[in-house]
Order: structure tokens, then sequence, then C-alpha cells
């Protein structure tokens, strides 16, 4: 999978690519992800990138030139699936459309800045518009983080024990079971006796159980979906 992101804000995108999981996945070929700046898409002195709306209004508006140039020259060299715009206005990310995406092969991510993009950028270019929750983020970059996380780990090889990310909470719209580790007894608070039962459709039938009551209690309106 190749992830292109443009950004007028690199450095504030780049680290959570630099450590951990997301940096294993791009040393191991599994991913490549590209960041561009619009600014090297302008092309006047300023290197303009936002202008007033027109109608008037508080707010500067991301123009669609320097956009337009960077979009058309990675389509020229390229095919994608999507181009996301993360936006607060779009579809709110979930499980379901993380899996989709980490089935694409190619997917540009607009971050959008100020009150947003020229709205002939999301008729012309934008196939998909995400916000990652119903608050505003004073630009897309960490929104695109977040998503960029939640799809790459997706990616077949990326997790160590491949199952792993089937087990997580919402896979089966159910959040995911407690879970323990050592020591047996920490200062009187035990681990659930049936974990060492050996018994392994019991154990199964307990996280089950477990992990509907936990939706039950804290995410009822999984359960309805
Ligand atoms: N940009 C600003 N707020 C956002 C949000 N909630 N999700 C995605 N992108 C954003």
């Amino acid at each position: 999978m190749r992830i292109d992101i443009i950004t007028v804000l690199p450095e504030l995108l780049k680290s959570p690519f630099e450590a951990s999981i997301l940096k294993r996945a791009i040393e191991a070929d599994l991913v490549e992800v590209h960041f561009h700046n619009l600014r090297d898409y302008t092309t006047d002195n300023y290197k303009t990138i936002d202008d007033y709306q027109f109608g008037g209004g508080a707010g500067m508006v991301m123009l669609i030139e320097p956009i337009d140039k960077c979009i058309s020259k990675l389509k020229s060299q390229r095919h994608y699936d999507e181009v996301i715009y993360m936006t607060p206005d779009g579809e709110t990310l979930n499980q379901g459309i993380a899996n989709t995406l980490s089935l694409k092969e190619n997917i540009i991510i607009l971050c959008g800045h100020y009150k947003g993009v020229d709205q002939r950028v999301r008729d012309m270019f934008v196939t998909k518009e995400i916000s990652i929750g119903d608050y505003v983020l004073s630009g897309g970059e960490l929104g695109a983080a977040v998503l960029c996380d939640a799809v790459i780990r997706l990616i077949p090889g990326v997790l160590g024990n491949e199952t792993s990310a089937l087990t997580d909470s919402f896979q089966d719209n159910l959040l995911a079971p407690p879970i323990y580790t050592r020591p047996r007894d920490y200062n009187g608070h035990k681990v659930p006796e049936v974990l060492f039962s050996g018994n392994f459709p019991k154990i199964e039938k307990w996280r089950e159980e477990q992990a509907y009551k936990r939706t039950k209690e804290r995410r009822p309106d999984l359960l309805d979906e």
C-alpha cells in the first residue's frame, strides 16, 4: 500500500511514522508513506496557499490551484483508489472504514487547514471525506495520523500476531473483553479462575460473555447496529 499525504505542516505529521508499529511497517516495505508540502506547489513568491472567502466571513480558505497541481502530479504517476479529505463534516471514522481502506493499493490524504478548502476541490478531486470525531482540530494532520495508524496496523504482516487485529474491539461490533497477565494475585486482586482452567472452549465462552457485558454497559449503541 502507498499513502500520499498532502499537508501545509509536514513536520506536525511525521513523528507518528517514526516510531513503533508504523515505523516497522514502513521499514518492512509493507506500506510507503510520502509527505507533500503544499507550499512546494505554489506559483507566487509568497508561497500563498490560502485567501479570503468570497462573500465575506471569518477565516481563510485553501486555494484550489496548489492542491490541483499536487494531486494532478501524483495522479500522472499512478492510479489512486481514493482521494480522502480530512474534515470535521466528513463521515465519522470507524473500524469498518479502516478495514476497507486497508485493502486499497494507493490513497491520497488531503489535510485541511483554516476554514478548509475551496468547495471545488471537494467537488473535483475528493472521493471520500473522513472526520475522526465530532470536534474541531486546528488542521487535518492529526486526523490523518489517526487514520493512517488505524489502517496500517490492519495490513497483513504489520502486526506480529496476525490474529490480534481480528480480536480488537469493534471488529465484531463488540468491545474487547478484559485481559490479564502476571502476577496471578496482586495484593489480593485476583485474575479470574476460568483463565487457568486450561479449558479453551470455556475460556472463549467467558471472553465472549465479558465482551458482550462490557459492550452492553459502555456502548449499547453498538449492539443495535
Ligand atoms: N480537521 C479538523 N477537524 C477534524 C476532524 N474532527 N476530523 C478530521 N479532520 C479534521
